[in-house]
């Protein structure tokens, strides 16, 4: 009897950056509020919050979401309360699991400040700093624009928080580049990847509706090509976010490199519970652990190159 269960019973902890998640599944920062929190327990193996910064922003302007074939566009900017507000609040979200913090800088500096504010709390297991934020220094480019760019913001926080695992949230452009210089900067892990650069127009009215990120499911091969090629080339975890609405797609994504996987978009129509119901089942169907999946892939030959060689 005893045998049988422990047969049966599906391994779905994966280790990451030293901390052990007891399954695979991460909210992406900005997608999971603090009213839902109480019908996620169990789901996640880490709680991931709304980027913070410095002082409170307002975020954009309505209108700020579109829906759009398998997916949707936001421009909801980072409204936030401020990381000192974000931190009187932070114990909402103790699930009993590691806590990661998201951060966003106008500047390099803003950045290292904030890493240094969260070295100091034990709540807080690791900091993902989201790249894809403006750099006022750099006329408005993103953080994650190029290497250099990166590796400058990423080596800043790795010396403000140095006891806590650092995680460099990228875009898809020049992910692989960026990804080489966040490792070599001294990120312990690698988010890939956020939104893609989308607009939606209303033709009758014949104006811009959002100009803002693409998410959801339209976005989740790139997101897949994304991870292989990270993983491929780093020696640091890389955690996949983009398009994931099912189990089969964490799978997925871990097979291609990722070592957890975030889940944005989806928990808007979907809930998370049933995305790890499946991804359970697909592991005890076919016997594996979650943390045998990652990068399982690699060696094998793709079916159908596209042409391309990948
Ligand atoms: C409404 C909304 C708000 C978001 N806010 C943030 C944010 O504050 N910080 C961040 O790093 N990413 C943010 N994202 C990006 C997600 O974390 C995620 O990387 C992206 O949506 C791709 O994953 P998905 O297709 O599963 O949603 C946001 C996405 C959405 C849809």
């Amino acid at each position: 009897m005893v045998v049988r269960e422990q047969k049966s019973r599906v391994d779905l902890a994966v280790e990451l950056c030293g901390l052990t998640l007891r399954t695979p599944l991460i909210p992406a920062s900005g997608t999971l509020s603090k009213e839902a929190l109480d019908e996620v327990e169990g789901v996640y193996g880490a709680m991931l919050p709304k980027t913070t910064t410095p002082a409170a922003r307002a975020g954009n302007p309505p209108p700020r979401v579109a829906e759009t074939p398998a997916g949707m566009v936001n421009s909801i900017g980072l409204q936030n309360p401020g990381v000192e507000s974000f931190l009187q609040d932070l114990d909402a979200f103790d699930l009993g699991v590691p806590i990661l913090v998201s951060v966003a800088g106008d500047t390099v500096a803003e950045f290292a400040w904030l890493c240094e504010i969260l070295a100091g709390d034990a709540r807080i297991s690791a900091v993902e700093l989201n790249l894809s934020c403006p750099n006022v220094e750099c006329g408005g480019l993103a953080f994650c624009a190029g290497p250099a760019s990166v590796e400058e913001v990423v080596a800043a926080c790795r010396s403000a928080v140095p006891g806590k695992p650092i995680l460099a949230k990228l875009t898809n452009e020049g992910v692989v580049e960026n990804a080489r210089a966040a490792e070599s900067a001294g990120a312990d892990a690698l988010t890939v990847i956020n939104t893609l650069p989308a607009l939606t127009v209303d033709a009758r009215a014949r104006k811009v509706l959002v100009k803002g990120g693409l998410s959801g499911p339209a976005i989740k091969p790139v997101a897949l090509r994304a991870v292989y090629d990270v993983s491929g080339v780093v020696n640091v975890p890389v955690i996949g976010s983009g398009g994931v609405v099912s189990g089969t797609d964490v799978a997925e994504f871990m097979l291609a490199g990722a070592t957890a996987v975030q889940v944005g978009t989806a928990s808007f129509i979907r809930d998370p519970q049933e995305i790890l119901d499946e991804f359970t089942s697909y592991l005890k169907d076919n016997s594996l652990s979650a943390a045998g999946l990652t990068g399982a892939l690699r060696g094998v030959r793709p079916v159908l190159t596209g042409g391309e060689d990948i």
